[in-house]
């Protein structure tokens, strides 16, 4: 198993060509309170500030675009998780006592959206088809935690998870690739009173509403999460990620586009199970 922030083994930071180098990631990793672990198909990542309930700053943001830029080409799952009781209480709380210093500049608007977009980026990777990705959620997801949660393939949730979308209470509107997903999951409807109360959403009703895909006792959750990477590992790689890609253009395209999409993409498949 290679531990980027601690041993920084090469196999861990690179592999992909494009990404971060290995010493520079360690730094952005450390920075950002995350851990990375790759051990063969499967990268496992860490929000790694337990004393502040892996509370987000702009470097850990950041530390997890780098990820994405530098896993390894045979990454196949990434499992996302929260060290500690917590998956994460989003932003670190401190951020604000600085009167906006290091929040981008609002004043030049071009400039703020460069810099939001740079945030972003920590997660839009986690779409990539090229791996599944999974989420093991306890304690609190709030704000960019309950974000991040939504930006995973899937959602695995202790019986003690709480999600809160809490940002609209601080005054902001959550901009970490959210409010997609969050509409698509729970419709429009939901998503409003769930954002615009700022109400916490316990396991419960998260399994009920889609937000959760599992939900298992809190000492289950390493198991359940153990065994739904087994299984995704058990499908052929290739139709995997055909089949991911596929299923993430489902609700934008026409039927008429989704058939034509199968379409090629089994013809991919046929391809490479019996040439041509
Ligand atoms: N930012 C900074 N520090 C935090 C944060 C945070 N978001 N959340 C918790 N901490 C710190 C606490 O200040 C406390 O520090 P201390 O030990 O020095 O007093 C420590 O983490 C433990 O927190 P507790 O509140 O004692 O832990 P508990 O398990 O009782 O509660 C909870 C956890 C519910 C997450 C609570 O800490 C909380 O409400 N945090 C704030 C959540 C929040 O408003 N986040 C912003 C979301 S909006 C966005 O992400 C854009």
């Amino acid at each position: 198993m290679a531990d980027a922030q601690t041993a920084g083994r090469p196999e861990a930071v690179t592999g992909t060509g494009t990404g971060t180098g290995e010493a520079a990631l360690r730094e952005l990793l450390a920075d950002g309170g995350l851990r990375l672990e790759v051990s063969g198909a499967v990268a496992t990542v860490t929000l790694n500030r337990p004393e502040r309930r892996n509370a987000m700053t702009f470097a850990t943001w950041r530390g997890l675009a780098a990820i994405g830029r530098s896993l390894p080409a045979g990454v196949r799952v990434v499992v996302l998780r929260g060290e500690g009781p917590s998956f994460s209480a989003g932003i670190d709380l401190g951020l604000f006592s600085g009167g906006g210093e290091g929040f981008p500049d609002a004043s030049d608007p071009e400039a703020a959206d460069r810099a939001i977009a740079e945030l972003q980026e920590g997660y839009t990777w986690l779409r990539r088809p090229e791996f599944v990705t999974v989420a093991a959620v306890q304690g609190h997801a709030i704000g960019g935690g309950f974000q991040l949660a939504l930006a995973c393939d899937i959602r695995v949730a202790a019986d003690d998870a709480k999600f809160c979308m809490k940002e609209p209470a601080l005054g902001l509107v959550p901009d970490l690739t959210g409010t997609k997903p969050l509409v698509e999951i729970v419709g429009i409807g939901r998503a409003l009173e769930l954002c615009l109360t700022a109400r916490t959403v316990a396991a419960d009703e998260a399994a009920r509403i889609g937000l959760a895909e599992i939900v298992v006792p809190r000492d289950g959750l390493d198991g359940a999460v153990r065994d739904l990477v087994d299984a995704l590992l058990a499908v052929d790689p290739g139709a995997a990620v055909a089949t991911k890609r596929l299923l993430w253009q489902a609700a934008q395209n026409t039927l008429d586009e989704q058939c034509a999409a199968e379409r090629r993409e089994q013809i991919g498949r046929l391809r490479e199970l019996f040439g041509g």
